[in-house]
């Protein structure tokens, strides 16, 4: 294939991929396989790496995750992104109505969805997405774009006739049924489960790696248009011509969006969803009211933080009454004691619920918590309800108190309760079962140690059998061990599980040094504390100051691993999985050379390389002693530019009087 070929090639499969996505995000209405898809997308990144020139920042390989960015840029908004005044009655609503009236008569208003993600501002030239950014404090917010670019429902192009520069804006979240699934998974790797989609679609978005925000799979709808020239000057009309353009906007036919001159229709939208709302596959909080000629809407004008042209009716969190039968206390990997109430099933906001959190023993003191009291269950954004009250009148005479344990309810040793935390826990870390299979189930998670075959029960089912105590025995079991059990095993299955606890002594050690389970190491420490220090031998023996000096170590994190290590049995089973073959250094890759060549240097990448991953070039820069920024300033050393560096970045480099070096000059800085 030449170069024009190839240039052709890139660009029709792009074209090709990015109408499969809309048809699939947007329309959900897929015409190709998964992997079909797959295929086509294969093809394009093989192309694109052999050709970078051609390979544009919203290629549809950029869904999947671009450059990590290290700190997100703050970027003033050219419109304010303001908040909606809220109300919770539909008085409220209709002296909002009666206000607009008497300042301009009737006119139409347009209802919609309010819903419960976070905000995003996405600004488009020439058709190209060029930026998304959260509305921070309204004025400001963070440059997030290559975490919005693997949003599916997010267009990078825009097809048909569109404004040549504007603003959408709209609210990133996830659809329930993605969130499930998303939960699903960390319970069975025995992960603390996300408490409701609104914040984990937060959390994502501010995750420094695409990639991963790409894995959670979060979606997006559009709101509202900026720009000076928008198509016409009503919001409902804008809204269908966003959609032609292939933005995922709110559909009339599932009256997601309605029109009304009177305060009739918008009683009866508010009325419809206070409904139907439990039905959606999405969170909403509300039902927004806007007056749909944008003139009016400018001649109407905005207060300080709100525009005086819209309004908010949001639903009031959904409360039932229902009997407390009893309080049960679950105990965590890390020992944490969590009171749970189990309640008389009850209908609530359309499920069925029978348990509800009460937090900590703080919380039951708070509610005065009888057995056999009536409480008030209230499901906020939160999966699992609280109760936040009690109905005194109702309480019957001699109700015993709910009394928090002293004991671990599960092995008897007596509770602690650390200074400043809410939360009690059970000390006995190494013989309280539901702390054994928490340990063991996280270490063999897939971000872990990634063995197959160990998870729903079967790490539980081992311990209980007797078979493993900690994770060095998952190295010393056996086949026939397994087909002794019965029940489920056979020769097949047991002979899975043994190859995938060997096929794991070959993770690296960054992983290893996170399964083990040092309490506030997480993945991303893990990995700076790995390549920083180099071996596990060396890390145990560091000092307080030694490992502070370890990027994005505090002094909490080296407290931790100071304590890890000097408890006898964790030492114990560090030198037994070290016997047994597990990586306890880190690999010289074959990334080229480490050292410190590159000691004080700061350097901002940018475009796509012939000789490294996007990745690969931060790792080199890292692994000689250098530091990744993501964005320049007068503290950058050089700003390393594949092919397809932005100007922006360009014209920021030469303001600002910074070196620009390509990959050639890179490469022999870190050979020489
Ligand atoms: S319009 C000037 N429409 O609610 C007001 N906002 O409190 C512009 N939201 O930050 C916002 N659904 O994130 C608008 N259909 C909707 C919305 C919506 C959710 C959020 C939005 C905004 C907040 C305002």
């Amino acid at each position: 294939m030449d170069r024009e070929q190839a240039r052709k090639r890139i660009e029709q499969l792009s074209l090709e991929l990015e109408a499969h996505n809309h048809r699939y995000y947007v329309l959900a209405a897929p015409v190709i396989s998964d992997q079909e898809f797959d295929r086509t997308l294969k093809e394009l990144e093989a192309l694109e790496r052999e050709w970078p020139e051609f390979a544009s920042a919203n290629s549809p390989t950029q869904r999947v995750g671009g450059d990590i960015t290290k700190e997100f840029a703050t970027v003033a908004h050219r419109f304010p992104m303001l908040s909606l005044s809220n109300s919770y009655s539909r008085q409220e609503v209709a002296d909002f109505v009666a206000r607009v009236e008497k300042e301009i008569g009737t006119t139409m208003y347009v209802m919609e969805l309010k819903y419960d993600g976070v905000a995003i501002s996405l600004s488009y030239k020439d058709g190209e997405l060029v930026r998304g950014v959260t509305r921070g404090d309204g004025e400001k917010g963070d440059d997030i774009t290559a975490n919005v670019r693997t949003v599916g429902a997010i267009p990078l192009k825009l097809r048909g006739d569109f404004p040549n520069e504007f603003e959408a804006r709209g609210e990133i979240l996830f659809m329930r049924a993605q969130f499930d699934k998303l939960n699903a998974e960390r319970a069975k790797q025995g992960l603390e489960l996300y408490a409701n989609p609104r914040n984990t679609a937060a959390g994502s978005l501010k995750q420094q790696d695409p990639k991963d925000v790409a894995r959670r799979g979060l979606d997006n709808f559009i709101y509202t248009l900026q720009g000076d020239r928008l198509p016409t000057r009503s919001h409902f009309e804008n809204m269908r011509a966003a959609h032609t353009w292939g933005f995922k906007t709110p559909d009339p036919e599932r009256r997601f969006i309605e029109r009304t001159d009177n305060v009739e229709g918008i009683m009866a939208f508010i009325e419809h969803w206070g409904q139907a709302r439990h039905g959606l596959e999405m969170d909403i909080d509300g039902i927004v009211i806007k007056v749909d000629d944008l003139r009016i809407q400018e001649e109407l004008g905005t207060t300080a933080k709100s525009p005086r042209w819209a309004i908010a009716y949001k639903f009031q969190a959904e409360q039932a009454v229902t009997r407390l039968n009893e309080v049960t206390y679950q105990v965590g990997r890390t020992g944490a004691i969590t009171p749970v109430a189990n309640l008389e099933p009850v209908l609530l906001a359309g499920t069925t619920v029978k348990r509800a959190s009460l937090h900590n023993a703080d919380q039951i003191a708070k509610l005065d918590l009888h057995i056999g009291d009536h409480v008030k269950v209230e499901k906020g954004g939160e999966i699992i309800p609280k109760i936040v009250g009690v109905e005194l009148d109702r309480r019957e005479a001699g109700a015993t108190h709910v009394i928090f344990p002293h004991r671990c309810p599960e092995c008897g040793t007596d509770l602690v309760r650390y200074e400043g935390e809410a939360q009690h826990y059970c000390p006995n870390e190494h013989a309280c079962p539901p702390q054994i299979v928490g340990r063991i189930e996280h270490f063999v998670g897939r971000k872990m140690m990634a063995i197959d075959g160990l998870g729903g029960g079967t790490v539980a089912e081992l311990v209980r059998e007797g078979l493993i105590h900690d994770v060095a025995d998952l190295y010393e079991l056996d086949k026939e061990q397994l087909l002794r059990l019965g029940k489920g095993w056979g020769e097949k299955s047991a002979a899975q599980l043994i190859d995938g606890i060997e096929a794991s002594k070959s993770i690296p050690f960054e992983q290893v040094l996170f399964a083990i389970g040092i309490r506030h190491v997480g993945e991303t420490v893990a990995k700076k504390i790995a390549r920083s220090v180099g071996s596990m031998d060396k890390l145990a023996r560091m000092q307080l100051l030694e490992l502070v000096g370890i990027d994005e170590v505090g002094t909490v994190i080296a407290q931790s691993i100071i304590d890890f290590f000097a408890v006898q049995g964790n030492r114990d089973i560090v030198d037994r999985l070290k016997a047994r073959g597990l990586r306890m250094e880190v690999e010289a890759s074959a990334a080229g050379p480490v050292g410190d060549k590159l000691k004080g240097l700061t350097f901002v990448v940018s475009g796509v390389f012939r000789n490294f991953s996007r990745d690969g070039v931060k790792e080199a820069i890292e692994r000689n002693g250098g530091k990744v920024s993501g964005s320049i300033s007068s503290k950058t050393s050089f700003v390393l530019a594949g092919a397809d560096m932005g100007p922006a970045k360009r014209t920021k480099a030469e303001e600002l009087k910074v070196k620009v070096i390509d990959e050639d000059e890179f490469t022999r800085m870190i050979n020489e």
